[in-house]
């Protein structure tokens, strides 16, 4: 019996090295899995249709910009929370929010409203100018470092009130705001290119906002696209104090 039980310990202990590997190499592949479900489910079943997007979509590993915790709902039909009050939006918005910003090579695009990082190492994906804004510290540096630990170096993070946008950088060809405003804030208006794109979700916090499509022409912004959506506000730091 002492033998039967010895001899079972020793398999166990050979060939656990074996399963911890195999569990190990698991949990990657389902995260891709799940990714790639969740591109084929929540985005080519709805309207996002550009390659470019999809592919991005498909690559930016979500699991890694949400807490721990709540890693395997990272790749779920829904906006999660990031921590400070704040979240990161709905693969389906930030997807929606990245072809309306219609990005391609070179451009220069600024976000505001970094939170985990998650938008702006999807746009990484499509250019190499990206330029990010979060208000609260804290965040950004969480989303400066997690975003160098997955090779984004391209993406410039800055402390600071997005409503004054980046003006040692403007103008840009794409500004993307991932929280809310009563309207569209001036300086960001005048740091668009002519001819550039401004995606923002125009509203009252804790009410459905229009999330809005601008194109700047001849000077104006030309509403161009709008979607019924929630997003956390834009906070002027007076407020937030
Ligand atoms: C919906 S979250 C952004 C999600 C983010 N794009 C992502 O991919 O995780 C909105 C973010 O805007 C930030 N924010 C609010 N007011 C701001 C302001 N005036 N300037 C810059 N960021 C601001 C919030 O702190 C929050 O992190």
């Amino acid at each position: 019996m002492k033998i039967k039980l010895l001899v079972l310990l020793v398999i166990v202990m050979l060939l656990a090295p074996l399963i911890l590997w195999r569990l190990k190499a698991q949990v990657p592949s389902s995260f891709a899995e799940s990714r790639r479900r969740m591109v084929q489910n929540q985005l080519q079943a709805r309207d996002i249709t550009d390659p470019r997007v999809l592919a991005a979509m498909g690559k930016v590993p979500r699991h890694r910009f949400v807490p721990a915790y709540l890693a395997p709902m990272a790749y779920s039909d829904q906006a999660l929370p990031i921590g400070q009050g704040q979240t990161i939006s709905q693969p389906y918005i930030v997807a929606l929010m990245t072809q309306w910003a219609e990005v391609r090579p070179g451009d220069k695009v600024l976000e505001v409203g970094t939170g985990s990082g998650y938008q702006a190492a999807v746009l990484a994906e499509l250019t190499d100018r990206v330029f990010t804004i979060e208000l609260l510290p804290e965040l950004a540096r969480a989303a400066e470092a997690r975003l160098k630990e997955l090779g984004y170096h391209q993406v410039q993070v800055r402390i600071g009130d997005g409503y004054q946008g980046w003006p040692e950088e403007a103008p840009f060809d794409a500004i993307l705001v991932t929280a809310t405003a009563p309207e569209v804030p001036p300086s960001l208006a005048v740091q668009l290119k002519e001819g550039g794109r401004l995606v923002i979700p125009v509203g009252r916090p804790g009410f459905v906002q229009q999330l809005i499509r601008y194109r700047k022409v001849a000077g104006q912004l030309r509403e161009e696209a709008r979607l019924p959506v929630m997003f956390v506000p834009l906070v002027k730091p007076a407020e937030a104090k």
